[in-house]
């Protein structure tokens, strides 16, 4: 709900900012950063990569906040950063450029400090107009200054140096977290000088556009995702290694997806989950279960810890699949089929806690949600799995 909230006031001032050309922007105090959020930093760099369509939309609050720490935010008591620098010298300042102002990153308060009024996305877009899509601009400058007496060339050489491994933080937590971004060196640099005010020290060395990607839901966290479908089989996540795990493989199965978490006072629905994979699977019958944070924070771990909690307290061998987020603005692009009517043709069923069981069929068509505290044997479930679906053909349901 704070999320949402925080959410709302980001398109309010956003909105607003529109309105306001000439006044001076507010601060923008950024939410506290989520650390236990994304892939894991295997799957994120398996992920990397340039992206230059973004979805028509801006970015959220959290996401917002959370990107800017990753990027370069304060990671320890003594104020270095995410980012290291040559000397510590910390020559890297992060202007964030939004639609309706230019900002400077605040890291010690974590608050984005206004710098100029309007939109300056034309002059880092410069002749690269899809750059314009994208919600946010990031512009890593460095205060060369700040590196003392040494000679000019050594200095620009750190300078490059510190603001390439700021643009590479900012593109793993992108790919770790569902967001598009690519780096560039192509900006109108000394108009963008002159409009952040840069003092002729100060170089705009690289900028990364940041968005969500086109035609996907936001922050598809740790799975390849396609655009929505109106099938289950259509989609591909990852499984709690890292690799690609193709639904189309479960077509003539009846599936039951279950988002799991390890220290929730439904935790050992696993042995009844198992217990049904043993009795009815796995030729005609799988259980795919998604680890989620979503509630009461019962869900921390990484994959590795969650899939040795599973294989040690409850000897779970049905397939596990990476954590991902199935509520909110980051819910996994398979969720949002499972849980919105318009994109599964049945139902809305958002969840609403962990253990929430979603019913699919062997045509890979929604067939029904089991709330969280129905336990996995009990009869609608058995009902259900004892009774064939009507094979479907290409003209329908035979
Ligand atoms: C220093 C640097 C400057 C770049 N400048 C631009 C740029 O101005 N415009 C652009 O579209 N891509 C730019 N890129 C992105 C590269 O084209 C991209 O990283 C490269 O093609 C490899 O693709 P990948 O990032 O998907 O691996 C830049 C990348 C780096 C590292």
């Amino acid at each position: 709900m704070k999320r949402h909230l925080a959410h709302l006031a980001l398109l309010t001032l956003l909105a607003a900012g529109t309105h306001l050309h000439a006044q001076q922007p507010a601060a923008i105090k950024l939410n506290t950063p989520d650390k236990t959020r994304g892939a894991n930093i295997m799957q994120a760099l398996a992920q990397r990569q340039s992206q230059r369509e973004f979805a028509a939309r801006p970015l959220n609050h959290q996401d917002l906040s959370d990107l800017l720490w990753a990027a370069n935010g304060i990671n320890r008591p003594d104020g270095r950063r995410t980012a290291p620098t040559a000397s510590n010298k910390q020559d890297i300042d992060l202007y964030a450029i939004l639609p309706d102002a230019a900002y400077l990153y605040d890291a010690k308060e974590h608050t984005l400090q206004p710098i100029a009024a309007g939109d300056l996305r034309p002059l880092v877009a410069g002749a690269q107009k899809f750059a314009l899509q994208a919600p946010l601009h990031l512009v890593m400058v460095s205060e060369l200054s700040r590196f003392g007496n040494a000679d000019d060339q050594r200095k620009r050489h750190w300078a490059a140096l510190d603001a390439g491994i700021v643009s590479q933080n900012i593109a793993l937590f992108c790919s770790g977290c569902g967001l598009a971004t690519v780096p560039r060196t192509s900006m109108q640099t000394d108009k963008l000088k002159d409009a952040l005010k840069l003092t002729p020290t100060q170089i705009p060395m690289l900028n990364n556009i940041v968005g969500y990607p086109k035609q996907t839901a936001p922050a598809a966290t740790a799975a390849t995702a396609p655009a929505q479908t109106g099938n289950f089989h259509n989609y591909t996540v990852r499984d709690i290694n890292g690799n690609p795990f193709n639904l189309a493989t479960l077509k003539g199965k009846k599936v039951l997806v279950v988002n799991v978490a390890s220290k929730c006072g439904l935790t050992k629905q696993y042995t009844q989950l198992q217990a049904l994979y043993k009795k009815y699977g796995p030729d005609q019958f799988a259980i795919i279960g998604f680890p989620a944070n979503n509630f009461g924070n019962q869900e921390p771990g990484t994959d590795a810890e969650i899939k040795e909690f599973c294989a040690t307290s409850y000897q779970v061998t049905f397939p596990m699949m990476s954590k991902i987020s199935v509520k909110g603005d980051d819910i996994h692009p398979l969720y949002a089929w499972l849980t919105q009517a318009a994109a599964n043709g049945k139902q809305d069923a958002p969840v609403t806690w962990n253990f929430q069981k979603f019913l699919i069929d062997e045509n890979g068509d929604w067939s029904g949600m089991v709330p969280p505290r129905t336990p996995p044997d009990s009869e609608i479930i058995t009902t259900w799995l004892e009774t064939r679906t009507a094979t479907k053909t290409k003209a329908g349901n035979q």
